[in-house]
């Protein structure tokens, strides 16, 4: 079995990485006796574009018919990313919305799948279990009133239709940078900050690795 952490951040240990780790320790734990290899791919690491609305994924006797067909890093990914056991996608928060490199990623991943048909059928090869983290620095009072939930819960529809619902989890009011008193940040206080990531983070890591344990029920 293989389960990919998919790291929609451009930063490799930081809050998102490190959530998306614990994650997958969670599913290594589950796995107990199973076989299960794990995988991170750091999408900032690669060299791709969003969908080029080619078309070729729908095209009728295309052999690119529900594949992507633009060459390039994701190519590869796409095909092994496609016969996963489980996915873990994670983000940070850039205004509003996932990390444009993610959102270019889904584009790519998902769109290949939706055959334009009444139900919009899903020709995903498999219907794995995923999840979805995102990161942020609002806190979570904030993130609710401002309407964030309602744009993540699109992505996380069109992800349910493609593939299966996510499990989904929020860590807010991140911590930004490792020493506050080197940026120009009026707007946050840096105590605040510091003591909400001592008493919060390791929650929210706790929460995420039992998002990996529940992953994968059977
Ligand atoms: C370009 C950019 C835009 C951001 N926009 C938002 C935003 O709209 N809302 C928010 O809550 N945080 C925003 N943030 C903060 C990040 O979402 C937050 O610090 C996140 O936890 C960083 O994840 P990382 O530590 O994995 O890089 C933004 C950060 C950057 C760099």
């Amino acid at each position: 079995m293989k389960v990919y952490g998919i790291n929609g951040s451009p930063r490799k240990n930081k809050n998102t990485a490190t959530l998306l780790q614990k994650a997958l320790d969670g599913v290594k734990e589950s796995a107990k006796d199973k076989e299960i290899e794990i995988e991170i791919i750091n999408l900032y690491d690669l060299n791709y574009t969003g969908c080029k609305s080619c078309f070729a994924c729908k095209r009728l006797g295309s052999k690119s018919y529900g594949k992507c067909a633009v060459k390039d890093d994701l190519q590869e990914v796409l095909e092994k990313v496609s016969q996963a056991d489980g996915l873990i996608f994670s983000s940070p928060v850039y205004f509003s919305n996932v990390t444009g490199q993610l959102l270019s990623f889904l584009e790519r991943l998902l769109f290949p799948y939706l055959v334009y048909d009444n139900n919009g059928t899903s020709l995903a090869p498999k219907r794995m279990p995923t999840a979805f983290i995102y990161t942020m620095n609002v806190k979570e009072e904030l993130m609710k009133q401002i309407g964030y939930l309602k744009t993540f819960e699109r992505m996380e529809f069109n992800i349910g239709h493609i593939f299966t619902k996510p499990l989904v989890m929020y860590s807010n009011n991140t911590y930004q940078f490792d020493d506050y008193s080197k940026y120009k940040v009026e707007s946050f206080s840096e105590e605040e900050k510091a003591e909400y990531r001592k008493i919060q983070f390791p929650l929210d890591c706790q929460k995420a690795f039992e998002i990996g344990v529940n992953l994968i029920k059977n």
